[in-house]
Order: C-alpha cells, then sequence, then structure tokens
C-alpha cells in the first residue's frame, strides 16, 4: 500500500493564515452585520499603479496576435525582467549582482518553501523566533526536523533563536552552528530592522562556519532609515554564503497577480558544488516559468512612471504604519515596528495570550490580526496588526483600540 510522507503529520493544525481565516469567517457568518477590519494576512488593498496596468494591457494585446504571441516563458525570467532586476534592486545600491543570478518565480513563498530542497536532510536549519511559519513548515515536511516538541511549542532539531525585547528582536549568534541560517529583514512579523553592521556580523560568520544564509528581503521596500541594508549583498562577502529572496508583493501589490525573484550569486559553492546551478536544475525541472504578462507588468515596476507611483503607494501604507503606532502608543499599548516595514509589533492587553486577544479583538472590536504566537513561542503575549489596510478602515480600527 502506498505510503504517505509522514513528515506532514509532525505539522500541529493548518497553516497560520489558513487558521485565522477561517476564525474570521466562521465569525463573520455568525455574526453578518459586525463590520469587521481586516489587518491580519499581510495581503495588500490598494490597485496596481497605472504603469503597471498599463504593461499588463500592453502585455495581453501581445497574446492577441500571432506575432506578438507568447508560450512558454524561459524557465529562469525573460531577460527584459531580470535585467531590470540587476540594474535597479542591485546594481544600483553597488551590489555586483548580474541578470544571470536571478531566478524569476511566482512569488517569494513558494522559494522560501522549495529552496530548502537543494540542501541535505540532515542540515541543521535555525530560524528567528518568532518567524514567518513558511520557513519552519517546509523544512518539516521535508524531514530536516525531529517531532513537535508540545512544552516548548516548537520543533525538535531546530536552533531556535530568540527575537524578544531585551535583544531590540534581532538573533544572536548560535551556540550550535547550523547549516541554513534563516533571516527576513525587515523582519516578519516584528516589523524591526537589522543594520548593516549587524547583518555583516551574521555574513562574516557563516563565511566562517560554512553556513548558508537565506535571506527573506520581502519588505525592503519599505526600509526609511539610513543604515538599514535594502540586499544582504551590500555586505562584503555575501555573495559567497548568501541567497536573497525578493517579492513583487508588499512593493507593488502583486499578491494576486505573482511574482518574485531569488538571487543566487555564481560565487556560492559548497562541497564543491555550486547552488545556482542546483537551483536552476530544480527550477528548470519543476517550473515553467512566471506568465509573460506578469514579468511584464514587474518589468513597469522599474520604469520611471512605476517607481513614482510605488513611492506613493508605500507612503500611502506607511501612513497607516505610523497611524498604528502613534494610536496604540496613545492607548498604553507598547508596540514595536512600523518605521522600516508595514508590520506592527504589540504587547497583548492585560496579559492576555495572543489567541486570547485575537478573540478579544474579533468579538468585541471587529478587529482582525495575527496572533504572534502563530509564529513561534517567542511571539506568545504579541501580536502582529499590518499597515495594508486602507487609511479609513486603519482610523477606524486605531479608534475601536483606544476604546479599549
Ligand atoms: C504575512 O502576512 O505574513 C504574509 O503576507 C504572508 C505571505 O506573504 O505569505
Amino acid at each position: 500500500m502506498v505510503k504517505m510522507n509522514d513528515n506532514y503529520q509532525k505539522l500541529p493544525g493548518s497553516y497560520l493564515f489558513s487558521t485565522v481565516a477561517k476564525k474570521v469567517n466562521a465569525y463573520q457568518k455568525a455574526h453578518p452585520e459586525a463590520e469587521i477590519i481586516r489587518l491580519g494576512i499581510g495581503d495588500v488593498t490598494e490597485p496596481l499603479v497605472p504603469a503597471i496596468i498599463e504593461a499588463l494591457h500592453g502585455a495581453v494585446d501581445e497574446m492577441a496576435s500571432r506575432e506578438t504571441f507568447r508560450g512558454y516563458a524561459p524557465d529562469l525570467g525573460y531577460d527584459f525582467l531580470r535585467n531590470a532586476i540587476a540594474e535597479n534592486d542591485f546594481q544600483a545600491r553597488g551590489c555586483d549582482i548580474q541578470a544571470d543570478e536571478i531566478f524569476v518565480s511566482d512569488g517569494a513563498k513558494c522559494d522560501c518553501g522549495n529552496l530548502q530542497e537543494i540542501f541535505a536532510v540532515d542540515n541543521k536549519i535555525a530560524v528567528c523566533d518568532p518567524v514567518y511559519p513558511v520557513y519552519v513548515d517546509s523544512n518539516v515536511m521535508a524531514g530536516r526536523t525531529g517531532m513537535y516538541n508540545k512544552e516548548r511549542e516548537n520543533f525538535d532539531g531546530v536552533i531556535y533563536m530568540p527575537c524578544r525585547e531585551e535583544n531590540n528582536f534581532l538573533p544572536e549568534l548560535p551556540s550550535e552552528t547550523p547549516d541554513l541560517i534563516y533571516l527576513c529583514f525587515p523582519n516578519n512579523p516584528t516589523g524591526e530592522a537589522i543594520r548593516k553592521s549587524e547583518l555583516q556580523e551574521w555574513v562574516d560568520y557563516a563565511n566562517k562556519t560554512g553556513a548558508v544564509i537565506f535571506y527573506d528581503a520581502a519588505y525592503e521596500a519599505y526600509i526609511a532609515e539610513e543604515g538599514v541594508p535594502h540586499s544582504i549583498y551590500e555586505c562584503e562577502g555575501a555573495k559567497t554564503c548568501a541567497i536573497e529572496t525578493r517579492s513583487f508583493s508588499k512593493n507593488a501589490g502583486f499578491t494576486g497577480l505573482r511574482l518574485g525573484y531569488t538571487v543566487i550569486p555564481k560565487e556560492l559553492v559548497r562541497g564543491g558544488v555550486s547552488l545556482h546551478s542546483l537551483w536552476a536544475r530544480r527550477h528548470g525541472t519543476k517550473f515553467n516559468g512566471a506568465p509573460y504578462i506578469v514579468q511584464r507588468a514587474g518589468e513597469a515596476v522599474y520604469s520611471e512612471a512605476g517607481k513614482a507611483q510605488l513611492k506613493e503607494q508605500i507612503a500611502y501604507y506607511m501612513r497607516n504604519a505610523r497611524t498604528i503606532k502613534a494610536g496604540l502608543t496613545e492607548a498604553g499599548f507598547t508596540a514595536y515596528g512600523g518605521v522600516n516595514s508595514p508590520y506592527i509589533w504589540l504587547k497583548t492587553a492585560d496579559n492576555m495570550t495572543s489567541w486570547e486577544f485575537f478573540d478579544y479583538l474579533l468579538n468585541k472590536l471587529h478587529i482582525v490580526g495575527t496572533p504572534g504566537s502563530g509564529f513561534g513561542a517567542q511571539g506568545e503575549g504579541f501580536f502582529r496588526l499590518t499597515a495594508f489596510g486602507s487609511y479609513e478602515n486603519t482610523l477606524e480600527a486605531v479608534k475601536r483600540l483606544k476604546s479599549m
């Protein structure tokens, strides 16, 4: 008889955001009159900017005629997009990343989940706690962890790096040496950023120990402060130890369109094996390229008009972030993040657990957020709100929170 992948059985419950969505849908069904404000999952609400819409229309029209129709996209991405990414996201910031080191995909979440496939199952991973659940869950599915430990509320065989108030929500170099280190900055869920000198320590550490850093920079467009790196390749030596993933979801509103990319420098070699070659082999085998029309839309992100329009869009969300943080502080909450990121990480009221606070906000104030403990044991007692709602809803949510 067929045997299933038992590693899936190690995962408790459903995926965090599915659990939240189920609870919210059930509440809405039971209370159809409730005007629920959704500040849970980091999903954007502003429409695509005109430069992107124009590019989409143009690409759709191309699909209507034999001369310009496109079938399968090149599996690693169209050159027009890879060149635009290399020039704008890296070379313009002094990072020596070439177009052929960029792998275009249908979103950063897939890359975050899939990249572990090119590493051996007996590699040890290190993750921040709290952490974006995809890094851990995908490694559990692959069998790279032990069982779920109910007492500690995390998995055996994983190095968890606590990110708490006392260390400014930044991980410390672990005492046990990991093979694969997951870092995400600006951070999801805490919304806190890392300085370049601090990130350099991780790069030096990985080069010294032979570890590989998987760097998720999905929120880099929200960086407002000087000294905060937009890419890990701003650090010296990162090309020999780091993979970086980026998303078009948060900087350009592609959560529904789907587009992302991963950078693997050619110098990144372990045990004589090029990680670039392995990922190219994997991508070519399992992926048929992001849609042409979406890649054209991605190219428009880097046009002069696109850049100007997206700057405004990000400013819109960051006004929400400031509004939430200021409102929470006025209401007596302790809140972090929201300066270089669209996430605000607050301490729950009255020592409620994260899920108690979730239920309280949903039932009493009709506000949805994400319970901190859903991101890991160290997230207990915290709660995440996103700045991705409309300004009006953000104001209303703050008003309700102040009434608590
Ligand atoms: C989040 O809310 O953490 C993100 O939107 C989830 C994701 O990007 O997959």
